[in-house]
């Protein structure tokens, strides 16, 4: 039997460890044993707890209840936490989603005490290390075992780094193994896209109509902490609601509401608030957010896994970024990097009502990623259990 010890802590890590949990028990339960540490670095009922519940995800064997801290407080205290559960569990790997502080913990706390470390999502950059999740994304890579890169792009980028695609196994941590093997939230979307439409009245409850709405996120630091740049996109979204006739609906983040709440200007508040073309919401569950972007006539994000999903629903998408990791979306035309540009925003979206013959070719994969991670992982423990 080989023994993981998944750790997860934010929204999106969450909802990408269901992939994995779901395979292990649907077709490798005799050979696979999932141990679940959640950080806690998500604690409200809607950035975590619904997902467990929705996605089937089994409960957490260990709860850190690490909560929100400053990143290097918020780190040590999970580092440690990780370390003594693992101390005692001695799992065979460690298996880690992102770029996340949940992540870097769970990559300096395993590889100190020599635990493989499995890294999903490996190999992505966005070459801005002034992001906290580009220093934990690089971290986590150095520190792991058997990577697992998404995209072409992601391969490319380790590569750069002086990781290598071929090295024999058994792999170790100089000498690790680098797999592309497509996307795993692409395997979620899959699974739940249909059921979506059957469990979610979201579109009812909102009145929302198909194709009449921008889908709005924004979480990012440096968005939501800079006042000129969070004001830019906002105006934006008004304006877009006020001139285009289009429904904006932004489920908002509690990182982004408290900011609007205590420190937008009183103007901009207003348009905000009071415009009833403009839904703001709290965070929504799994099946809500992926209806709301297969019935979004176009998504505005600084999410990297909004941005993806967007691709996967054959969406056009606006990146409220100065750069994106998800290369291959705006290389291939269904997505513009408009920053939090206000008049870029703007344009961004219009560009996109005047061309709708947009190309979405397969760039992450086959919706299998999760399958490949369990028999690579398997294979290195006991070639004879991975069959
Ligand atoms: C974190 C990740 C980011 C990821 C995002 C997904 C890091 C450095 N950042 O950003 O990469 O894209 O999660 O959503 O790990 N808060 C609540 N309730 C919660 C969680 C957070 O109110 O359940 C508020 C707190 O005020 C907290 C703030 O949001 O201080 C930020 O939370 P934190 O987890 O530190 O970072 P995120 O912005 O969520
Ligand atoms: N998501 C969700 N509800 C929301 C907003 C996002 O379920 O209100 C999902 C979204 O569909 C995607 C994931 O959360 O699967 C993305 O997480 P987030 O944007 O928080 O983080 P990032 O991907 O930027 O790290």
């Amino acid at each position: 039997m080989l023994k993981i010890v998944t750790v997860v802590g934010a929204r999106p890590q969450i909802i990408k460890a269901a992939a994995l949990s779901r395979t292990i028990r649907n077709s490798f339960s005799d050979q696979i044993h999932e141990v679940i540490i959640h950080t806690g670095q998500h604690y409200d009922a809607n950035m975590s707890q619904v997902f467990f519940e929705e996605l089937g995800i089994p409960s957490p064997d260990f709860n850190l209840n690490i909560g929100s801290a400053p990143h290097g407080r918020q780190t040590a205290l999970m580092i440690q936490g990780i370390e003594d559960i693992l101390l005692s569990e001695k799992p065979d790997y460690i298996v880690l989603y992102g770029d996340t502080n949940s992540t870097l913990a769970g990559a300096v706390a395993a590889s100190k005490i020599h635990i493989p470390v499995v890294h999903i999502e490996a190999g992505l950059r966005s070459f801005n290390k002034s992001m906290p999740e580009e220093i934990n994304r690089i971290m986590c890579d150095h520190a792991s075992t058997l990577l697992f890169v998404p995209t072409k792009t992601g391969i490319k980028n380790l590569e750069r780094e002086g990781f290598k695609t071929g090295n024999p196994s058994p792999f170790t941590v100089d000498k690790p193994g680098v797999f592309h093997c497509g996307d795993i939230m692409f395997d979620n979307l899959l699974y739940f896209s249909e059921l979506a439409g059957q469990r979610s009245n979201i579109m009812q409850s909102l009145n929302l109509k198909e194709n009449e709405y921008v889908l709005c996120t924004i979480h990012r630091d440096n968005n939501t902490d800079s006042p000129g740049r969070l004001q830019q996109i906002i105006s934006a979204m008004c304006n877009i609601a006020e001139k285009m006739k289009l429904g904006i609906v932004i489920p908002l983040h509690p990182r982004t509401s408290k900011i609007i709440e205590s420190k937008l200007p009183g103007e901009l508040y207003e348009r905000l608030t009071t415009n009833k073309n403009i839904h703001l919401i709290p965070p929504v569950s799994y099946l809500e957010m992926i209806l709301l972007e297969k019935n979004a006539n176009l998504i505005l994000t600084d999410s990297g896994g909004v941005q993806k999903e967007a691709y996967f629903f054959k969406k056009p998408l606006v990146v409220a970024r100065p750069e994106t990791e998800w290369v291959e979306i705006i290389e291939n035309g269904a997505g513009i990097i408009a920053d939090a540009d206000e008049a870029k925003i703007i344009e961004s979206v219009q560009f996109f009502q005047q061309h709708d013959s947009l190309k979405f070719p397969d760039v992450f994969g086959d919706g299998h990623a999760a399958e490949f991670i369990c028999r690579t992982m398997l294979e290195q423990i006991n070639p004879d259990l991975a069959k």
